[in-house]
């Protein structure tokens, strides 16, 4: 951060300064002559502390137009100011502590034991006070708002915006800003900021070099959502391009593309990190159950006024079924707490129901919980499904927003397998490494075995509590399991889930056969792709049903995307665009057909993400070798790029991904087209995706 002043102020100077620019947040465009009465200093002690601050550019002048000679200048902060004020603000909290902690010991001659920063957090936690937020006054923010206009500008991605909240609304406290380069190389390194703080998860604002190129470390920029509304201003200390293999190694453990927040970080993620405080002038907009989301300070509002002193926190990202029900309830009696579920709203992982249902499936569960010991609140978080630091990043989340128990299951935010079929995460690491920090979190873990259900007695219970295994029916139901039986439409027992939940979820979640779903074709050119998809296409008409479209790379090419080349960028432009309209063909339950080259694995990766959210994608490679389509070369392209005239030939002078785990794999090189299409509805039907009336 900017140093403040030239020279090193003294702790006197610094927090008449705190409180000046405390005063002008609060009241922007009072009179100097109010300001001074505020601060209990003179006008010409004030005039010098503004005219200092102004040269530091904390603080903005402007002159405006009166009668009254000492009314002509008004003074407002600006965003460096208010990130100086709250860095101020931490330090004058300090102070005061300590000048508390002095005077407790000269009259009592013992210590007071509050250190600020540690023991305060557990103190507050007990009173629910509020938690530092990083938002200016009302006032000021209407003016920054107007001022930013001229600034530089960064439209955030959907994660950055999730990020962005929770830094904003301190749920992201201690974090002031996104973060700089040495808080960001400690908490990669060892879960610590610079300042030692514990911190395991890099919130970074991620951008392109382009944009980078014209941003030096000094300036401000302004934040927007994607419909340019400006939430913040970034006061740029840093600027770097990170080792994003260490990154993905030591924070997910492996520079596995199967996890999906290293394939974010190395396919998604800009190249270029920037770091720096932020000031908040508003939060992101949503529409979506606004009563249900509250901030960190709404939370510990209600918790004070309804008097909870122990609230035990419930994470989830998946609908709440019966055995989330008995574990939810089972942490409550344990801890004698009041219980928070908890549920994320921000991103979670791709292929997850949608929040939207997930919300209607919380509410379906919510009145089987006693209302006056439960309650539910949305979090608009951006999960990375990183295991064990996931697990202890979530802990302080919930700590900022006033929780002092939480759950811990099996495999908490487990991302999955990895590429060797593998668990990333071991199904207690996450507990091992809470615990192990636990106690420096000021938060309590309850930890949870994995819950079954005992037919014998028709509950659940964890499963290392069952004693008497050999003699009971133990009776469970995978998420894989879960999500079979609603594609093909199977019986969902009563004792897995609620039957409103299952009616819920049926309703978003019709059976495959009747989902919208994307054939995706890829090989070179000339591989037979368009002649399999055309003869593909006639069939699931013949069939009847469901409409259908297809978007054929050369047909795609002369309408989408006409204006497009064939270089790496655009190559990815164009799936891009068929990948966007095949995703909403799928959401309205059509069968979309593409056949284009396609020869990105990323891009491909990127383009299944964005349509499993709304139906099945059903990749096939058209195997035909390079030599067999130079060979049948039917319209010569073979040939102009051998001699040249075309350049970056897929096959001839341009890379192809072979894609590795593709639904179907087609030879077509001793088969007739006829077959192949055959072959293709054969998967579809052994996937559910087509079924007789
Ligand atoms: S991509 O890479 O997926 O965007 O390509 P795609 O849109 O499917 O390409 C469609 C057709 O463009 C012709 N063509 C080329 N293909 C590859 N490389 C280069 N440089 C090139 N220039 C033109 C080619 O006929 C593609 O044909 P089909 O047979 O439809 O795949």
């Amino acid at each position: 951060m900017q140093p403040a002043l030239e020279n090193a102020p003294t702790p006197e100077e610094e927090d008449l300064l705190f409180r000046m620019l405390r005063q002008l947040d609060l009241a922007p465009d009072a009179s100097q002559r109010s300001t001074a009465q505020a601060l209990g200093i003179s006008l010409g002690r004030l005039n010098a502390q503004l005219r200092a601050a102004t040269q530091a550019g904390l603080v903005k002048v402007t002159e405006r137009n009166g009668p009254d000679k000492r009314q002509r200048f008004a003074y407002s902060i600006t965003a460096r100011g208010a990130a100086e004020q709250l860095h101020l603000r931490d330090r004058f909290l300090s102070r005061k502590f300590a000048e508390y902690d002095a005077l407790h010991a000269e009259l009592t001659g013992t210590s007071s034991g509050l250190n600020p920063f540690q023991h305060r957090t557990k103190h507050m936690q007990n009173s629910h006070a509020p938690i530092p937020e990083l938002y200016v006054s009302h006032e000021s923010a209407l003016k920054l708002k107007v001022e930013a206009a001229d600034l530089a500008s960064w439209d955030l991605t959907p994660r950055q915006i999730c990020d962005l909240e929770l830094l904003m609304n301190g749920g992201f406290n201690p974090l002031k800003g996104f973060l700089s380069e040495e808080d960001y190389d400690g908490v990669v390194e060892n879960m610590r900021l610079a300042d030692g703080s514990l911190w395991p998860m890099p919130i970074t604002l991620d951008v392109s070099e382009a944009f980078a190129g014209n941003i030096e470390p000094g300036q401000d920029i302004a934040l927007r959502d994607q419909e340019g509304v400006i939430l913040a201003i970034m006061s740029v200390t840093d600027s770097w391009t990170p080792n994003k293999s260490r990154e993905a190694e030591k924070v997910f453990g492996a520079d596995d593309d199967a996890h999906p927040a290293v394939n974010y970080l190395h396919n998604v993620a800009g190249p270029v990190y920037l770091g720096g405080p932020i000031t908040g002038i508003q939060q992101p907009v949503h529409y979506d159950f606004r009563a249900r989301r509250d901030t960190p300070n709404e939370l510990r509002a209600y918790f004070r006024k309804l008097g909870w002193r122990k609230i035990v926190a419930f994470q989830t990202r998946n609908p709440l079924h019966r055995a989330h029900q008995e574990l939810t309830f089972r942490a409550a009696k344990e801890c004698q707490a009041n219980l928070l579920i908890h549920p994320v709203v921000g991103m979670t992982k791709p292929g997850d129901v949608d929040h939207f249902t997930r919300v209607r499936c919380y509410e379906a569960v919510l009145d089987k919980y006693p209302a006056a010991t439960t309650t539910m609140s949305l979090l608009p978080l951006a999960m990375r499904m990183a295991g064990p630091r996931e697990a202890v990043w979530h802990g302080l989340i919930r700590k900022n927003h006033g929780v002092t128990h939480f759950i811990v299951g099996r495999d908490h935010a487990g991302p999955g397998s990895n590429s060797a079929g593998e668990d990333f995460y071991g199904p207690y690491d996450a507990q091992e490494m809470f615990r192990a920090h636990e106690e420096e979190m000021g938060i309590e873990m309850v930890p949870f075995k994995h819950m079954v259900y005992v037919q014998e007695r028709a509950q659940y219970e964890p499963i290392d509590e069952i004693e008497d295994k050999d003699n009971v029916t133990i009776l469970n139901i995978s998420g894989t399991e879960l999500r079979r039986r609603l594609a093909e439409g199977l019986e969902i027992p009563d004792w897995f889930s609620f039957p409103d939940v299952v009616k819920e979820l049926r309703r978003t979640k019709p059976p495959r056969s009747k989902q919208g779903f994307t054939v995706f074709f890829t090989g070179f050119s000339g591989s037979g792709k368009s002649t399999i998809a055309n003869a593909m296409m006639v069939k699931l008409m013949e069939m009847g049903g469901r409409p259908t479209t297809l978007l054929d790379g050369d047909i795609v090419r002369k309408n989408l995307s006409s204006e497009l080349g064939f270089s790496k960028e655009h190559r990815d432009l164009n799936i891009r665009r068929i990948g966007y309209v095949a995703s909403e063909i799928t959401k309205n339950g059509g069968i979309a057909i593409c056949a284009p080259i396609a020869p990105y694995a990323t891009t491909r990766r990127a383009v299944r993400e964005e349509i499993e959210q709304f139906g099945a994608f059903v990749e096939i490679h058209v195997a035909t070798s390079i030599e067999e389509c130079e060979r049948r070369d039917r319209k010569g392209l073979y040939k102009l790029a051998r001699e040249g005239k075309i350049k970056e030939f897929t096959g001839i002078s341009d890379p192809y991904d072979v894609p590795v785990n593709p639904e179907l794999s087609l030879d077509t090189e001793t088969v007739d087209v006829d077959y192949c299409a055959q072959q293709v509805l054969l998967k579809l039907e052994s996937m559910g995706l087509i079924a007789g009336n």
